[in-house]
This record gives structure tokens, C-alpha cells and sequence, in this order.
């Protein structure tokens, strides 16, 4: 463990910034945790701090402002506001000495991101990414069916996401809107980019993406919710077909169909569509190698992942067949696993499987590829990252 850090059996103090529907892994974090409390929550939003009052009790300040939260004296934060949000508040509070936990998409733009990781760097806190889909059984399944060589050396990821929730998740708040996500490929799409970086073993550093609003546009009703959260208005029977919605947001102008093609600096070529009014709500990757491929389908128990590594024609079944397994807890068990990673990264400096390296390459790809599908699809540059900032996170945020 590194010097000035809390210690391994360290009591911790909890901030919260965003109080809204995924405020509430602050809370299981805590819970789950014994040895930690949520001390301090900011929120703007009156409905939102109520909740944070009944969740937290009268022990907890409750207020507005990030600097709040910092005077409450927290050794860490979770920031789960609205994604342009994200710098501002995380280099405010790593300013003050706080550890950070920033929810993904790390940033909406690379220059936020690479100002995150300088502000890491210079001041010594402790930045955390929380790119939970790295927890989740089935992407550990794939990296590790490829890790340990099942089919050669990997030439081609390509991955899948119909967003069946889409229309009810992503087009009736906030994130419907340019001025918040910059793109879905940000808000949706960095997870599933850092994926793919992840199982490839290498970063994007050239992208082209075409994309559009294809159907959302279409629909007339529109209504404000703010103040409201999603859980209030999913609903999977009812909002159906796509067309039918009621009450999307007054301001839509992001894709809801997007498409990128990815050449990473390893030579690995990936692809990334995504689509917003799919009946079924799941993400498929297909991976390919100089020996064979692999394929999920379903994302929890009840799903497998096939592996081909035979000559055939159309084998639906694959040659070997490897069941997805279980974990409790939020996105398919991926949740609690992060939140331990965190808290533990707090306590001792201990390595992650998450990476803030890795979640600014899920942003600077998200955010070329949205310049490209926006300025006429050509193929872009993904610039790199400062050389000085890489080495500091690949020792683990030590050696400045
Ligand atoms: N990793 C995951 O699987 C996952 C899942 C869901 C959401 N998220 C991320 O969590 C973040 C929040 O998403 P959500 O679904 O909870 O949205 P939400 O709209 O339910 O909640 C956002 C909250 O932030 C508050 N807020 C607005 N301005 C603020 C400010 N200046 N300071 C503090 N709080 C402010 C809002 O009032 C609201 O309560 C997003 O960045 C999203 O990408 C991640």
C-alpha cells in the first residue's frame, strides 16, 4: 500500500454529486461495504435531495453545490450527474484531495478527459472510471476465452447493441440532447468501445462513423420531464411500437442509429453499431481470430457463449459452448464488483480492472467518431494520449 492513503481497514466518508437514478450506488457501496458512510450528497434538484435526506438520514449534509460536499470532509465522491458535467466536478474535487469515482462516459469531449487525467496527475487524487461492463460475467468470459489463446491471435471485434430500451431511456430527458452527451456514441457507445479496447489489448487510433436520427424525430408528442427519473416512465408493454411513443423530449438532436469502423494501433480492426427502437434489449459481441471465433448470446445466466474452431458450414451451436455464469447484483453482478474495486483502490492504491487510461480512449474514439458521422463519415485520427500521463496511470497513479 502507498503512503498517505486511508489504509485497508480505513472507515471512509462517502460523497455523492447527482443524486438521481444511479446516485443510488453511493448507497450500496456503503452497504455493502460496513466500514464506509454516505456523509454528503449535492444535488440541485429538490426531489432528489429528499431522497438523498430519507436514504442518509439526518447525519448527512444534503445540499446543492460540489464544494458542500467537499466542507463535509469526504475521502471520496461519486459522481453520477449528467455526462458534461463529469470534469468540472471531478477536477473540483480532486482538487480539494478527494479520491473520485466519475461514472461513465468519463467526459463528453477528449480535452475534458485528458484535463481530468492532468488534474490526477498533478494533484495526487485518486481518479477511478467506473467502467462496470469490464465486472460483468460475460465480457470477463470473452476476454478470458481470448487471454488464454481459444482462438489465436484476435484480428476483428465486431459488436452489436440494440438498445430495445432506448426510446423510454435515452429520448425522453437529457439525453436526448447534444449539449449534454455530445453523442449516444459517448453515453452508450464508451462502454462497448471500452470493450473492445479491452479484449483487443490495444486503443483505436483511427475511426469513421455514419449515423443519424432515423425515427425518434418523427414523433410529434413531446414533454418536459425534468424532476422526474426514468423509472418513472419505462415501460416496456406500454411504450410499443417505437413510433408510438408519447412524450419524448422537447430536444432531440442525437443520432438513434449509429455505425463506427475502428483500426486499432495493434493492428486489431473493430466495428460498433448501435440502435435505439430494437424490440429485444441486449449487446452481442463477435470475436475473431487467426484460430477460430466466439460469440455471446445473452448477457446473464440464461446466456452462452458459442466458440467456433472448426471448418463448417452453418453450425448454430458452435464447437464448444461455454454458459455465462452468475453474479448477484446490479448489471448482471457487475455493480458490486465495482464498487469493492473502488473502494478498495481508495483504501490501498490497489490495482483495477477499470482503467482511467482506457475510459479517455473510450471517450477520445466515442468523440472522433461522433465528428465523423457528423461531418461527412471520413476516416479521422484519434489523437494520443501524453506520454508522461500514460506512464503515471500505467503505475497505478504513483510516481509523479
Ligand atoms: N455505469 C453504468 O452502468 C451507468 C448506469 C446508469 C447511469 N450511468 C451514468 O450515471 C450518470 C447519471 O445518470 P442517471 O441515469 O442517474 O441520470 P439522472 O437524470 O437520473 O440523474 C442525474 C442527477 O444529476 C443531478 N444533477 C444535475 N445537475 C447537477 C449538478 N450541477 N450537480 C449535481 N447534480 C446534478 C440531477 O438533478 C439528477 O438528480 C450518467 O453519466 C450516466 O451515464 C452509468
Amino acid at each position: 500500500m502507498r503512503a498517505g492513503l486511508p489504509g485497508p481497514d480505513a472507515p471512509l466518508r462517502l460523497g455523492v454529486i447527482g443524486n438521481g437514478n444511479r446516485g443510488v450506488i453511493a448507497e450500496r457501496a456503503a452497504r455493502a461495504d460496513g466500514n464506509a458512510a454516505v456523509v454528503a450528497v449535492a444535488d440541485p434538484l429538490q426531489r432528489a435531495r429528499d431522497r438523498a435526506r430519507k436514504a442518509y438520514g439526518p447525519g448527512a449534509h444534503v445540499g446543492q453545490s460540489v464544494a458542500e460536499v467537499i466542507d463535509a470532509g469526504v475521502d471520496a465522491a461519486f459522481v453520477t450527474s449528467l455526462d458534461h458535467q463529469h470534469a468540472e466536478q471531478a477536477i473540483e474535487l480532486m482538487r480539494a484531495g478527494v479520491a473520485v469515482f466519475v461514472d461513465k462516459p468519463m467526459a463528453t469531449t477528449l480535452a475534458d478527459a485528458d484535463r481530468m487525467l492532468a488534474t490526477a496527475h498533478e494533484t495526487g487524487s485518486r481518479l477511478y472510471v467506473g467502467h462496470n461492463m469490464r465486472h460483468m460475467p460475460v465480457i470477463r468470459l470473452l476476454h478470458d476465452l481470448v487471454a488464454g489463446g481459444r482462438i489465436g491471435q484476435v484480428k476483428a471485434i465486431w459488436c452489436r447493441y440494440f438498445v430495445g430500451d432506448g426510446g423510454d431511456r435515452f429520448f425522453k430527458d437529457w439525453h436526448a440532447e447534444r449539449a449534454n452527451v455530445n453523442s449516444l456514441l459517448l453515453q452508450k457507445g464508451a462502454h462497448d468501445i471500452d470493450v473492445i479496447h479491452w479484449i483487443a489489448g490495444g486503443y483505436t487510433r483511427r475511426v469513421s462513423a455514419m449515423g443519424a436520427l432515423t425515427l425518434y424525430g418523427d414523433v410529434t408528442s413531446r414533454q418536459d420531464r425534468t424532476g422526474e427519473m426514468v423509472t418513472e416512465w419505462l415501460d416496456r408493454d406500454a411504450n410499443w411500437p417505437p413510433l408510438a411513443q408519447q412524450g419524448l423530449h422537447p430536444v432531440i438532436d442525437v443520432e438513434d442509429l449509429s455505425m463506427v469502423t475502428m483500426a486499432l494501433d495493434n493492428g486489431v480492426h473493430a466495428s460498433y453499431s448501435e440502435c435505439h427502437y430494437t424490440p429485444d434489449y441486449w449487446r452481442n459481441y463477435t470475436i475473431i481470430g487467426t484460430e477460430g471465433r466466439i460469440e455471446n448470446f445473452g448477457l446473464g445466466e440464461d446466456g452462452v457463449v458459442r466458440l467456433w474452431n472448426r471448418r463448417t458450414e452453418y453450425n448454430a451451436e458452435g464447437d464448444e459452448q461455454f454458459p455465462i455464469p452468475h453474479a448477484e447484483g446490479g448489471h448482471h453482478g457487475a455493480d458490486p464488483a465495482l464498487l469493492a474495486e473502488f473502494l478498495e483502490f481508495v483504501r490501498t492504491g490497489a490495482p483495477t480492472r477499470t482503467s482511467p487510461v482506457a475510459a479517455r480512449e473510450a471517450v477520445a474514439t466515442g468523440a472522433v467518431a461522433t465528428t465523423s458521422m457528423r461531418t461527412g463519415s471520413g476516416a479521422l485520427d484519434v489523437p494520443e494520449l501524453d506520454p508522461v500521463l500514460r506512464a503515471y496511470f500505467d503505475s497505478g497513479q504513483t510516481g509523479r
